[in-house]
C-alpha cells in the first residue's frame, strides 16, 4: 500500500510552534506497540513494524507518536509492569531497531514520545529480585514497600487497601512479609524515598533522550511520592472524609520529583517534552503541567463527558482556564488503551431504551453489557463530531491508535483470550481493557487483516475488514478520509495564538471561533440546524440544504467575518 503525504503540493507542513514549543498545539498519535503492526509474524506487533508504517503516519498528518512501553515485560498489564527500563522487548525488536524506527519517523517530521513508569516496576525487574533474595531488613527491600502483616503470625495484610485491578493492595512474599502493589501483583510499588531510585530515572530519560526521544508521557504520575509511616489509615478512612494529605495520592512533596526531571529535560536543545497522566482532582492538575514540572498534564474530562453539548462546553471552558494557570497548553483525549473506544461510549443505548449519547468510559467494561444494546453508526457520527470539534481546541489532541478507523470497542472476545489483570482479578465484574486493544485492520483479508503474517495475539472481529486501512484509504468520506482531512485543514488554519471564542448558538448547539476567523459548530441534537453562512472549511457529514445534520461538526469560514 503507498501513501500519499497529507499535503496536497506535498509539502511538508508542520503544527505552529517552536523548536522547543511543537508539542502545545501537536495532535498526538499514541500506538499501543503490540497491536499496531506485526513484522516478523509471530501475532505481535513490533517496532519493525511501526517503522515500515512510518508513511502512514506522515500522510494521516499527525506531528508525534506517543508509544505505549515496549520494554522487557511479563505483560501483566500490557507492559506497564517493566522488567528493564532502557532496554526493548525482544519480542518487540532490539534498540537498533528502535533507532532506526525514530530515525524513520523524524525524517518524516514526526516526534517520538515514550512512555515511562516510575510507580512501579515489574516483579521480575532486577531491584525486585534482589529484594526477595536479600530477605526481610536488607537495604535491597527498602526501594520497594515492604511491611509486616497484622494479625496472628502476620497473616493479615498491613491494611486493607485495594488494588486499581481488584483485590487486596498487598501480596505476602515467602519470608512472610507483605509488599505494596497499587496495581497487580506483579507490578511492586517504588519506594522514592531512596535516593538511588530518584538517580536510576535520571539515568534513564537521560538514556532515551540521547537517543533522540523527544519527550516523555509519565504513568501514574501522582502516585509515586508515599507517606508510609505509621499507623497507616484503613480504606474506610481514606475513602470517608479523609482530611489533608493522602498516604499514595497526589501528594505535594511529588512535584520535586519532576523539578528535578525538568532539570534533565531542561539540559536537552531544544528542551525535551512530557505529559503527566495524573489522576487528580482538576484544580491540582497545573502543577503537573507547570514549566517547573512536566509540562503537561492529561485531562481525561472528555473521556467521561456523555454526548452533551452543555457538558462539553463546562469541561472546554475549565481545561481552558486551568491550562492559562498553569501556562501550559491543554490537551484533550477521547480514546485511549485504558478507555471504551468512543464511537462506542456514543452509541450506547439508556436505561430508557433511547440512545442518550454516551455513558462513562467505564460502561462497556462492565461484564454483561450487551451488544445489542449498541448503535454503532449513531456511535461513529458523533465520535466523528466530537473529535472535529476537539482538533478545532486550542491545545494538543490526542487520537488513540485505530480510532481514525472509526473503530468500535470489541466487545466479543473470549474469556480464554483475554489479558487484561482487570478481567482476571474481578472475575465476572470488569471485561477489562483488551477491546480497545486488539490489532489493527491494514488490509480486508490476510490472517489478521494486514496487522501480520499470523493471526493476531487479541481476535479480531470480521467486520474489520471494512475499517481496513486499505479499504478506507481512497474513500474521503471514511472515517479516515474525514481524519486526513481534519489534520490537514488544522495544520493550514491553526496559529500559534491559542484562543477561542464563544459565541451564541442555539440549545443543544456549540459555535466557537478560533483566531484567524474560522469557525467550528457542532450539532449535538437529534435534528438538523440552521447554520451561519460561510465558507465550508470542512465537516464530518454532508450539509443538507445549508443545515448543519444532528451528531455533525462543521468548520466554517463565516461570510460576517473578514479576519482571514
Ligand atoms: C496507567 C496506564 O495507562 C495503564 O494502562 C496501566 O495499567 C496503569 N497506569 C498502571 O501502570
Amino acid at each position: 500500500m503507498t501513501f500519499v503525504s497529507s499535503s496536497p503540493q506535498g509539502i511538508v507542513t508542520t503544527t505552529p510552534g517552536t523548536d522547543a514549543t511543537w508539542w502545545r498545539q501537536a495532535v498526538v498519535y499514541q500506538i499501543y506497540p503490540r497491536s499496531f503492526a506485526d513484522s516478523n509474524g509471530d501475532g505481535v506487533g513490533d517496532l519493525n513494524g511501526i517503522t515500515s508504517r512510518a508513511d502512514y503516519l506522515q500522510a494521516l498528518g499527525v506531528d508525534a507518536v506517543w508509544l505505549s512501553p515496549f520494554y522487557p515485560s511479563a505483560l501483566a498489564d500490557g507492559g506497564y509492569d517493566v522488567d528493564d527500563y532502557r532496554d526493548v522487548d525482544p519480542m518487540l525488536g532490539t534498540l537498533e531497531d528502535f533507532d532506526r524506527m525514530v530515525a524513520a519517523l523524524h525524517a518524516r517530521g514526526i516526534k517520538v514520545i515514550v512512555d515511562i513508569v516510575p510507580n512501579h516496576t515489574s516483579n521480575r525487574h532486577a531491584w525486585f529480585r534482589q529484594a526477595l533474595a536479600a530477605g526481610r531488613g536488607s537495604d535491597a527491600r527498602e526501594r520497594y514497600i515492604f511491611r509486616e502483616g497484622r494479625g496472628p503470625d502476620g497473616a493479615e495484610p498491613p491494611t486493607d487497601w485495594l488494588s486499581v485491578f481488584g483485590g487486596p493492595a498487598w501480596t505476602r512474599v515467602g519470608d512472610g512479609q507483605w509488599y505494596l502493589h497499587l496495581f497487580a501483583p506483579e507490578q511492586p510499588d517504588l519506594n522514592w524515598n531512596r535516593p538511588d531510585v530518584r538517580e536510576d530515572f535520571l539515568v534513564t530519560l537521560r538514556f532515551w533522550a540521547d537517543r533522540g526521544v523527544d519527550g516523555f508521557r509519565v504513568d501514574v504520575a501522582h502516585g509515586c511520592a508515599k507517606d508510609m509511616s505509621e499507623p497507616l489509615p484503613t480504606r474506610a478512612e481514606l475513602t470517608q472524609g479523609w482530611q489533608g494529605p493522602h498516604p499514595y495520592e497526589d501528594r505535594d512533596e511529588v512535584h520535586e520529583i519532576y523539578a528535578s526531571w525538568r532539570q534533565v529535560f531542561n539540559s536537552y536543545d531544544p528542551p525535551r517534552f512530557a505529559v503527566a497522566e495524573a489522576h487528580v482532582p482538576a484544580h491540582r492538575r497545573p502543577r503537573y503541567a507547570s514549566a517547573e514540572g512536566l509540562g503537561q498534564a492529561f485531562n481525561f474530562d472528555l473521556l467521561q463527558a456523555p454526548w452533551d453539548a452543555a457538558g462539553f462546553h463546562q469541561v472546554i471552558t475549565d481545561n481552558l482556564t486551568l491550562a492559562k494557570e498553569s501556562g501550559s497548553s491543554s490537551t484533550w483525549v477521547l480514546s485511549n488503551h485504558d478507555t471504551t473506544r468512543h464511537a462506542t461510549r456514543y452509541g450506547l443505548i439508556g436505561a430508557d431504551g433511547k440512545a442518550p449519547g454516551g455513558q462513562d468510559g467505564k460502561a462497556w467494561m462492565v461484564a454483561g453489557a450487551d451488544p445489542a444494546d449498541l448503535y454503532r453508526e449513531l456511535g461513529l457520527r458523533r465520535g466523528l463530531a466530537a473529535t472535529a470539534l476537539i482538533l478545532a481546541l486550542p491545545g494538543s489532541t490526542y487520537v488513540y491508535q485505530g480510532e481514525e478507523l472509526g473503530l468500535h470497542q470489541v466487545t466479543d472476545i473470549p474469556d480464554e483470550a483475554r489479558q487484561d489483570p482487570a478481567f482476571h482479578r474481578t472475575p465476572g465484574v470488569e471485561v477489562g481493557r483488551d477491546g480497545c486493544r486488539v490489532p489493527l485492520p491494514w488490509t480486508a483479508v490476510g490472517p489478521s487483516f494486514g496487522f501480520g503474517d499470523a493471526s493476531a495475539h487479541l481476535p479480531q472481529p470480521a467486520d474489520f475488514a471494512r475499517h481496513a486501512v486499505a479499504t478506507q484509504w481512497p474513500d474521503p468520506e471514511s472515517p479516515l478520509g474525514i481524519y486526513r482531512q481534519l489534520i490537514r485543514t488544522r495544520r493550514a488554519l491553526i496559529t500559534e495564538e491559542e484562543a477561542l471564542t464563544w459565541l451564541p448558538s442555539a440549545p443543544g448547539v456549540l459555535h466557537f471561533a478560533r483566531p484567524g476567523g474560522w469557525h467550528c459548530v457542532t450539532n449535538f441534537g437529534v435534528t438538523s440546524c440552521p447554520l451561519p453562512a460561510g465558507r465550508l472549511l470542512t465537516s464530518t457529514r454532508p450539509i443538507e440544504d445549508g443545515l448543519l445534520p444532528a451528531n455533525t461538526t462543521v468548520w466554517l469560514q463565516l461570510d460576517s467575518d473578514q479576519r482571514s
